[in-house]
């Protein structure tokens, strides 16, 4: 393992990372790849057995136990409490990764209450989830050269409305995070996928003419990979990144504001 602080590249511990969302789709396509990088992983998500089932097959993969899952609801501050405790006493973390979130409106909104409860569960399943874990865990990190990622969307750039608008309170929470955080050497930056269809994300939506659809708003004619994603987050969470802060990497295959 290396450290890069002010030029210079130290040998150190096994980095330590915490990813939310881990069990599924990118998230876990990102505690792969880490742990392929001989980084030790805790992955978090609520369904226990689905994060011991994906942890379980990473660590066959890689041969050895670097990933660990810890089951909690990131809305909550008990949740991300627990995420902060269950890391060993003294050890740093080196990376977080606030992927958890999604699109969780309960659908069109039939009226005022409606509305309401469209926001409030986008706020609640996408802004708690990376705010509340970030405080948490933030005592806990490494200083210098911890890093903070987190996936926001597209969806932020352009809509839908409930969703996107929470993924974008993200991008000036990272901002203030950055500049916040430089002097004690962490970095904060946001990735904002476009269409990647190796994920939960779409549920029963996803069929191949829905497919069609999404892949045709951006010019490369198809959805991301799950592994094109974890790359750029495993960039930005390595040793080469430390002067790369406060910004916004977008993955979506050259789409723009919807226009393929
Ligand atoms: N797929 C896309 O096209 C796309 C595009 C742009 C952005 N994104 C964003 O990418 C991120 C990863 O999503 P994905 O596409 O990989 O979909 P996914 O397979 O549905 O992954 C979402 C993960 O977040 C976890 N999660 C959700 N709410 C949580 C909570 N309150 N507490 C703890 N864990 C929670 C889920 O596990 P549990 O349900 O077990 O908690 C699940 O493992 C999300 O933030 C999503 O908004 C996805």
């Amino acid at each position: 393992m290396f450290r890069v602080h002010a030029g210079r590249v130290a040998r150190v511990m096994t980095r330590l990372a915490i990813v939310s969302g881990g069990a599924t789709g990118i998230g876990r396509a990102i505690a792969a790849a880490f742990a392929a990088d001989g980084v030790d992983v805790v992955i978090v998500g609520r369904r226990a057995e689905l994060l011991a089932a994906s942890a379980e097959e990473i660590n066959e993969t890689v041969g050895t136990p670097r990933v660990r899952a810890v089951s909690a609801d990131l809305r909550e501050v008990d949740g991300a409490a627990s995420v902060a405790a269950s890391v060993s006493a003294g050890r740093a973390v080196d990376i977080l990764v606030n992927n958890a979130g999604g699109n969780v409106a309960p659908g069109p909104a039939a009226d005022l209450q409606g509305v309401r409860e469209s926001w409030m569960s986008n706020v609640e399943g996408n802004v708690l989830p990376a705010v509340l874990l970030t405080h948490a865990v933030l005592p806990l990190m490494a200083r210098p050269g911890g890093r903070i990622v987190t996936v926001t969307s597209i969806a932020a750039f352009r809509g839908p409305a409930t969703y996107g608008g929470a993924k974008a309170a993200l991008h000036p929470w990272t901002a203030e995070l950055a500049v916040q955080l430089a002097p004690e050497g962490i970095t904060a930056n946001v990735v904002a996928p476009g269409y990647v269809p190796g994920t939960e994300f779409y549920g029963e939506r996803m069929n191949p003419e829905f497919h069609a659809g999404r892949a045709a708003q951006n010019p490369m004619n198809r959805g991301g990979e799950v592994e094109e994603i974890a790359a750029t987050v495993v960039h930005l969470a390595g040793p080469h990144a430390g002067f790369l802060t406060g910004q916004i990497i977008q993955i979506n295959g050259g789409a723009l504001l919807g226009r393929g």
